[in-house]
């Protein structure tokens, strides 16, 4: 077995993040004493990672209700809920605190319970869908290319798409990993290469224009990436890029799996063009480190997320089981 990080710990009561925004230079936890502290985390992207946002905003919940009531409690609890638009786990874990909450379960010390409980099933849900994952992906020694951070940074532990990636290893049936670089944010690059160095599996990172020559040269056997939000017909928010790998996976022949818990998946919406799509800051594209990366950095555009939609996704693989995307 080899090490898995975690994003966040519970000790004598008090929720820690990792600050990820310091990965891979420096591994810094931070004490979230206030839902404010949790709002501010998730929207500043301390911690990210659909799954990983949901638990953090779940225990926010809890430490609203210690702190406020009425109004003050609603305004709280609205303000987490829009920390970040695109992944549903946000809002999910926040109705499933909200059902705990009316239903006379309202101290802190039960919401709070309930928090370490979300906290406990994505980890284990997380186990569930990497055995269902690699169970999709036949041979051996196979070279699995993923995109952004869906690993245990970016959830309650252990990770969907590197989950998949993790149990391929366990299996024995892993030879390598690419890890897209990510642009802007960098998180395939600083964390997902993180975690792969602390794991011991072989990987490569890859700028994000490599992949297409590599599949071509056939150095690729299948594509794993996680998800943010997936419309009831199966098309799939996830982070900007992920759209075109589906296509060049797709030219190429490769399979390309969508690994994701389902409180990532959004009965309410119909397809992915109704999926609330990020818009970040053009500076933080155009500018890295204090260099301009562009006469006027403002002209970059920065969309945080793209839809694949579900033609081109071969499954996707929940803790329950294997949807075939048709
Ligand atoms: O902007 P981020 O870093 O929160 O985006 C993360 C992703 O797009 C992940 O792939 C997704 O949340 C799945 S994490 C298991």
């Amino acid at each position: 077995m080899f090490a898995v990080p975690d994003s966040l710990r519970v000790e004598n009561g008090v929720l820690y993040l990792l600050e990820q925004r310091k990965l891979p230079q420096e591994e810094i936890w931070v004490p979230m004493n206030t839902v404010t502290d949790c709002t501010k985390a998730i929207a500043d992207m301390l911690v990210r990672g659909a799954p990983a946002i949901g638990v953090t905003a779940a225990f926010g919940f809890a430490l609203a209700v210690r702190d406020y009531e009425g109004e003050s409690l609603e305004k709280v609890i609205h303000e987490l809920g829009i920390s970040r638009p695109t992944a549903v786990n946000l809002s999910w874990a926040i109705a499933r605190m909200q059902s705990c909450f009316q239903s006379g379960a309202d101290s802190f010390e039960a919401l709070w319970k309930e928090a370490l409980s979300i906290h406990a099933e994505d980890k284990a849900n997380n186990r569930e869908i990497g055995r269902w994952g690699a169970s999709v992906l036949k041979g051996r020694n196979l070279r699995v290319l993923t995109h952004c951070n869906a690993g245990a940074l970016a959830t309650g532990g252990y990770g969907t798409a590197l989950g998949v990636i993790y149990r391929l290893a366990e299996e024995g049936r892993l030879e390598h990993v690419y890890a897209d670089e990510t642009r802007p944010y960098l998180q395939g690059s600083r964390l997902t290469a993180w975690e792969l160095h602390k794991a011991g599996l072989s990987y490569n990172v890859l700028c994000d224009n490599m992949a297409a020559s590599l599949m071509r040269q056939g150095r690729i056997d299948a594509v794993v990436v996680g998800a943010d939000r997936i419309a009831r017909n199966g098309d799939t928010a996830n982070k900007i890029g992920t759209y075109g790998l589906a296509v060049l996976a797709r030219h190429h022949g490769i399979p390309f799996v969508v690994a994701a818990p389902t409180s990532t998946i959004d009965e309410k919406l119909f397809n992915g063009d109704q999926i609330p799509i990020e818009s970040r800051s053009p500076l933080e594209a155009g500018i890295f480190r204090g260099h301009l990366l562009a006469p006027e950095p403002e002209k970059y555009l920065h969309p945080g997320f793209d839809v694949t939609p579900v033609e081109l996704i071969d499954a996707i693989v929940t803790e329950k089981g294997i949807f075939p995307a048709s």
